[in-house]
């Protein structure tokens, strides 16, 4: 019998005897493209060859792509809706055309296996576009006869990239179950949606297994086709659908035991094939039920865990972790969505770092990634699952509590927001087990409003106060964008186009009067560099015959491209027009740059240390420090930390150039660069690479705009100061370069000395001496503690003594000194211990108030309450206080009064005892 492995090597096989060249699946995050969240097909990584922006290594390709489709999670769970596949592609980029991919497709579909996929040549369908007669003919040529050929519009047979990117006309094949899987109808084809006639659901006769697009145009933002340089095929085929044919044409499981399909009128899916058998007996070995014992809506749980477990495993084997935004944020809901259905199948189970083992098991040998990652996988799963875990059962319970409160079953909008903010319910999720119920949510404007609410919150409060005139004032400027000179000079002479100060646009200021206000200077060119890209902006200033205005930062206005300098006008007179000469701090600039630099250092180091899941999550580059954010789930140990900054330091002392290019983004992420997710990019972008030219290799490259060292040797050195946590799966680390780096090593060095002089030791000997120091404290605590008890002793012995008996019962009050209560306790104890039947009141003055502990002994406790005695002495020192009837304790406010007290309590007890 045939497994799904003999497919992809079937498929393989098939093209390299046909002059492919097999490349491999790229990332399920498509690096730095902005326009796409996740990779949807195998065409993505092969853009920029279609439009011939870069050159393909080959103009035959095939490949088996890992892809993630995440527009309707909520429908996964039926037999027919997966987030993750893989896709069989084979690829034309400017080479063959459909004259010769047709007949490929029917060879291959229809040749017998194990040479073909071994379908009967009767049962396959085409579909194509409208009026794409080359196609009807080549079909017909091939041996489908015209009746089985069928013609479709855009929504079936025109395919998009994305709504911009390369598109073009296809044809879809078919596989045609029989009849009997059908609506019955005589309009029944490839597409149809009938429902079937005994209402057990939508016509199921016919399964696409094979795309073919043909792909010539480029479809621009406003809809608009033009043609691109070449013609193109992308072809893509659903991996798992092949395996389930394989299984309908052997009459098999996926185990190989018999199991005749077509007599039990039944069509096999993906999860009855290799992909999925070994994966639902994990989830049946934790649930107690197999697969097939299981209920429909249980079976539809395990297909949900099933799902979701794929799709988060290969995730984080590309380092993504689970956040409240972005990709984060799906992989999220997807772990979430798991786990909820996880509870319903079996209380207290924990399943995804199980299902996720079996998908390393089992995948591996396709994707070597995942063995690699297998600690990481299980450990992010195995976290988010737990925390998940522990606000389930909340917050269902406050689902339900929610709902009693609401005849009309309908949570507020609030409420929904609550379950999200509070328990970490994903709406989507919220929302899918109230539908569950019958339930659903009253108002999702307020739902948006709240969760706009809390992202105002968050964000971090305008640097400008006053932002929405500030705004206004430079939309009636209308600026023309500011000619940026400050990767090649630091100074410029300039003129002045705009001042803009407290929201107003200003013609001339004058320093008299404008008294230290913050003012914001546009130039129409300046070598200040704003703030972006996680570097700070630049500081320096504006000079003019008799003026001088201090630039204290450089912010961009809106997106627009304006240059903003902002600082104050401490000399003479500065107006539109003038010219002036802008100087960029020139040591500061040199230190960010050295930070900038070892900012793409470090990067690269963690990734060659740790792994390429890293990725930048954010960055402060200024001159004072870097910091840099990134995902990594674990603490860096102090060797990990030491080899990361000796492998940094090594590329500094290498002196590698440091290389700016301009590349169409397409050709730079082609070429390995490196962008930072969910970043917009233009259409051609700046790559920094840290690269030696003559060995073609980089230690770095990224898309960057940033200002840079000419030379990775400028940076001096790298020295890490800090990492930790923030948050799940993120860490950051900062560091210091050149001359911090060396002002840090300087005070530490003169620190050490320091504290080497005061130990009267050499700087290797410190620690000796400290442990030493330690050890000698230690004895001296120890011996300390020894003295007290015994003066505690003492004291006690010395207060028995002074104890009076009242009718067979000791009553000691007596005033002591102690530094706290817990000492009065103490004290009491012992003296209880020793007393017998006993009454005791202790009081003490404390930071300069009394204090009291009372207690009496159980056989006395109910005729003199401990609380009674502590009451009468507090209040005779003007407090309160109370307890129970055997310990007690208060305070007064008049320390005069301690003795006082003390006596008013005695009182009080001896009255109790003697009535
Ligand atoms: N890009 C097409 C698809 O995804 C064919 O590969 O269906």
């Amino acid at each position: 019998m045939s497994s799904s492995r003999d497919i992809r090597d079937l498929w393989t096989s098939f093209f390299e005897a046909r002059g492919h060249k097999r490349i491999p699946s790229s990332s399920l995050i498509p690096v730095g493209d902005p326009t796409l969240l996740f990779t949807t097909a195998g065409m993505v990584q092969l853009k920029p060859w279609f439009m011939g922006l870069a050159e393909p290594p080959a103009r035959r390709l095939i490949s088996i792509q890992k892809v993630l489709r995440t527009s309707d999670i909520e429908a996964v769970g039926n037999e027919r809706n997966q987030t993750f596949f893989e896709m069989l592609g084979n690829f034309s980029v400017g080479d063959y055309f459909k004259d010769e991919v047709i007949p490929w497709a029917w060879e291959l579909a229809t040749t017998p296996w194990p040479n073909g996929l071994g379908l009967e040549p009767e049962r396959v369908w085409a579909t194509i576009y409208l009026d794409d007669e080359e196609s009807f003919d080549l079909w017909r040529k091939v041996g489908i006869p015209a009746e089985r050929i069928v013609r479709f519009g855009e929504k079936e047979n025109y395919w998009f990239a994305g709504p911009v990117g390369p598109c073009g006309p296809n044809t879809e094949i078919n596989y045609d179950f029989g009849e009997g899987f059908g609506c019955r109808r005589p309009d029944c084809g490839p597409n149809c949606e009938n429902p079937k006639p005994d209402g057990s659901g939508e016509c199921d006769r016919f399964l696409e297994f094979w795309n073919l697009v043909f792909m010539t145009l480029y479809q621009a933002e406003d809809g608009s086709r033009t043609p691109l340089p070449q013609r193109n095929v992308d072809t893509g085929a659903g991996f798992e659908r092949w395996a389930t044919l394989r299984l309908w044409l052997e009459g098999v499981d996926w185990r190989g035991k018999p199991k005749d399909w077509r007599a039990l009128g039944v069509r096999p899916t993906n999860y009855d094939t290799d992909l999925f058998g070994p994966l639902l007996d994990t989830i049946g070995g934790i649930v107690g039920k197999s697969y097939e014992e299981a209920s429909p809506q249980e079976q539809r749980a395990m297909r949900i865990i099933a799902d979701h477990s794929r799709a988060a495993t290969f995730l984080i084997a590309e380092g993504l972790t689970p956040s409240n935004e972005g990709r984060g944020y799906v992989l999220r809901r997807l772990i979430r969505r798991a786990t909820t259905y996880g509870q319903r199948l079996k209380q207290g189970e924990q399943y995804l770092a199980r299902t996720a083992a079996t998908i390393v098991d089992i995948m591996s040998h396709a994707y070597e990634q995942l063995e690699q990652q297998r600690e990481f996988v299980l450990k992010v799963l195995r976290g988010e699952e737990a925390r998940f875990f522990e606000t389930l059962g909340s917050g269902r319970a406050q689902i339900a509590d929610f709902l009693r409160a609401r005849p009309d079953r309908k949570l507020t909008g609030r409420e929904l927001f609550y379950l999200w903010d509070t328990h970490g319910f994903p709406p989507e999720l919220t929302l899918e087990l109230l539908a569950e119920e019958g339930a659903g949510v009253s108002d999702m404007d307020e739902f948006e409003r709240e969760l706009e609410a809390q992202r105002e919150r968050s964000r971090s409060a305008s640097r400008f106060e006053g932002e929405a005139e500030r705004i206004q004032a430079y939309a009636t400027l209308g600026l023309e964008p500011t000619t940026f000179l400050g990767y090649d000079t630091l100074t410029a002479t300039a003129a002045v186009r705009g001042l803009v100060t407290e929201g107003r646009v200003a013609t001339a200021l004058e320093a008299t009067e404008t008294h230290g206000a913050r003012v914001e200077v546009v130039l129409d060119r300046t070598p200040f560099y704003a703030e972006g890209g996680g570097q700070v902006g630049d500081k320096g200033d504006l000079v003019w015959d008799g003026g001088r205005f201090v630039v204290e930062d450089t912010q961009a206005v809106g997106e627009g491209g304006v240059i903003a300098h902002v600082g104050r006008l401490v000399e003479g007179r500065l107006a539109a027009g003038m010219q002036v000469e802008a100087r960029v701090d020139p040591e500061l600039r040199a230190d960010t740059m050295r930070n900038h630099t070892a900012t793409h250092i470090l990067h690269a180091a963690l990734r060659q240390t740790l792994g390429s899941h890293v990725r930048q999550a954010g960055s402060y580059v200024g001159p004072d420090r870097l910091r840099f954010d990134f995902t990594h789930l674990e603490a860096l140990t102090p060797e990990q930390i030491a080899e990361v900054e000796a492998l940094a330091n090594r590329v500094v002392r290498q002196n590698i150039e440091v290389h700016v290019s301009m590349e169409p983004y397409e050709e730079a992420i082609a070429g390995g660069a490196l962008a930072f997710f969910g970043e917009k990019y233009a259409e051609t972008v700046r790559v920094v690479g840290i690269c030696e030219p003559e060995a073609d290799r980089c230690f770095s490259k990224e898309l960057c705009g940033g200002t840079h060292c000419h030379a990775s040797g400028e940076v001096g050195v790298i020295i890490i100061v800090h990492e930790t946590s923030i948050g799940a799966g993120m860490r950051r680390i900062e560091a210091v370069t050149g001359r911090a780096a060396v002002e840090r090593i300087r005070r530490n060095e003169d620190a050490l000395a320091g504290v080497a002089a005061l130990l009267r030791a050499q700087p290797g000997e410190i620690g000796a001496r400290i442990q030493a120091l330690q050890e000698e404290v230690e004895a001296l605590r120890r011996k300390v503690q020894a003295l007290e008890r015994a003066a505690a002793r003492d004291e006690a012995e010395e207060l028995i003594a002074r104890a009076r008996n009242v009718d067979g019962v000791s009553v000691l009050a007596a005033r002591v000194t102690a530094s706290s209560t817990d000492y009065l306790r103490e004290l009491g104890d012992g003296l209880k211990a020793k007393l017998g039947s006993a009454v005791i009141l202790l009081g003490a003055d404390i930071g300069g108030r009394p204090a009291f502990v009372a207690m009496s002994t159980p056989d006395v406790a109910s005729r003199v309450p401990a609380g009674d005695v502590v009451r009468a002495a507090s209040q005779a020192s003007g407090g309160g206080g109370g307890g129970r009837p055997e310990l007690a304790q208060g305070g007064g406010t008049d320390v005069s009064k301690l003795d006082e007290a003390l006596a008013a309590g005695a009182k009080l007890a001896e009255q109790k005892l003697m009535t």
